[in-house]
């Protein structure tokens, strides 16, 4: 049974408590819906994707670069720099962030599959240490802002090993029928080579590959170092000259439900070296220096969200049994991954004891759609009422990140917890906020 909360919520009298702080305190500050975010959680999780790296790999280990899209702000950043990793920004919004949090540049590696001119232009003129390419226009643009501004850029070609991860439709990203990378099967990714070394402004420096997300085995990620290192082989073959670096991408998935065994860094990273290590050997390659792109893994389990329950209702069911329909103060506005993907999460009731036992129950939110449910089947206690809370583990990735306005629900806040002290990070939306844009 996995631990779904992370390190610093515990249960007393029933009730749930974030470093001593009860959830009935926290929503009386904070208000609901709101993440909160254990932050010493967050550091630990970030400094052992770092350490692990390192011991793992010792002098091959490249860079661990937390995955932005998961959760990204401006403290959030900070942390991270603090934390000695490196951080994955796919678009110019995201690497503003980075700017404010003033990151260090060299550690920021650059991702995306339709990067702008002017997102190019400001990355190089910033001076990330790393762009991945995802096609010959981008290629091209890149090649042109480091011209123009008279630096040489380092690189990495994002490839398509072509592999069924495991994981839902839309979150598995290296199959050959994908908007993302050159194709190795194909002969883009050998053509992008070719492409790219026309280009003395451009430092090829490897080879990229994500393959999915929320990934529980390692067996993919095996198949897609193989087909990598094969790839790396087949460019010192023909030019003489071996390429330094290889990024595996992030996907290791985390706990969402009990039955849900994470992939954790001390247990991961040694597997990820013995398979590397085992396809350089097939390929009589010298091992690279390894990075990897650990989003979820590492905010994913920090965050909880809290709602409070407005309404409640009972359908009865064509087979006669009933369900409970429990309505929170938020919903797909500020967690879409229920619709989008059949995500499945857990719930408690986070004030206090339940006192009845438990029945079928749909957590819904309040927004004017069907497809607006949380939780499609839980067990909760039948005595759920009006203003009780409802605390949903593991929102922390893709959770306030995806968050949308629809129905003009403003977005919740995120706020920090550590040492017994809260506070906000990130600012509820307001209806002014939600007004500011209308012209
Ligand atoms: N690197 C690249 C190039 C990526 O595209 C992604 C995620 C990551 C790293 C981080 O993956 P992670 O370690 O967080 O799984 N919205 C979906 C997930 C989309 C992931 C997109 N790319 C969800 O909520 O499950």
């Amino acid at each position: 049974m996995a631990n779904v909360w992370s390190a610093n919520v515990s249960f007393s009298n029933g009730e749930l408590h974030l470093s001593g702080i009860s959830a009935t305190a926290l929503a009386k500050e904070f208000g609901t819906p709101t993440f909160f975010l254990d932050e010493e959680d967050f550091r630990t999780r970030a400094t052992a994707w770092g350490s692990a790296l390192k011991s793992s790999f010792g002098a091959n280990a490249g860079n661990v670069y937390y995955a932005g899209k998961a959760f990204l702000c401006v403290e959030v950043a900070r942390w991270v720099a603090q934390c000695g990793i490196g951080l994955d920004v796919c678009t110019g919004g995201e690497l503003a962030v980075a700017k404010a949090a003033k990151f260090p540049v060299e550690r920021i590696e650059f991702h995306g599959n339709n990067k702008s001119v002017a997102e190019i232009n400001e990355a190089v003129r910033l001076g990330v240490g790393m762009i991945v390419a995802d096609s010959l226009f981008e290629i091209d643009r890149i090649a042109s802002a480091a011209k123009a501004q008279g630096k040489k850029q380092r690189i990495l070609l994002r490839l398509t090993p072509g592999i069924e991860a495991h994981t839902h439709e839309s979150i598995a990203t290296a199959h050959e029928d994908v908007k993302f990378g050159f194709s190795i099967a194909s002969g883009s990714a050998w053509n992008a080579v070719l492409a790219v070394r026309k280009h003395p402004e451009i430092e090829l420096r490897g080879f990229h590959s994500h393959i999915g997300s929320q990934i529980l085995s390692m067996d993919a990620f095996g198949t897609a170092a193989d087909r990598l290192i094969a790839f790396l082989a087949r460019y010192r073959d023909e030019f003489k000259t071996e390429l330094p670096e290889l990024d595996l991408g992030g996907g290791y998935g985390i706990s969402y439900l009990e039955s849900d065994e994470p992939l954790l860094p001390e247990i991961v990273l040694p597997s990820l070296h013995k398979v590397v290590q085992e396809a350089c050997i097939r390929h009589n390659f010298g091992m690279p220096k390894i990075s990897i792109e650990p989003g979820r893994a590492i905010v994913g389990p920090t965050m909880f969200t809290l709602y409070e329950i407005g309404t409640t209702k009972k359908v009865v069911l064509e087979s006669g049994a009933t369900r409970s329909y429990l309505s929170v103060d938020g919903g797909m506005s500020d967690n879409i991954r229920t619709s989008l993907y059949g995500a499945e999460y857990t719930a408690v009731i986070a004030n206090r004891k339940p006192t009845a036992s438990t029945t079928s129950s749909r957590v819904v939110g309040k927004h004017c759609e069907t497809g607006d449910i949380v939780i499609s089947d839980i067990a909760l206690s039948a005595d759920c009422v009006p203003g009780d809370l409802l605390a949903i583990p593991a929102t922390g990735a893709y959770g306030r990140s995806m968050a949308s306005n629809y129905n003009h629900v403003p977005r919740p806040p995120v706020v920090a917890i550590a040492n017994a002290k809260a506070r906000v990070i990130v600012r509820r939306e307001t209806e002014a906020d939600l007004l500011g844009l209308d012209v």
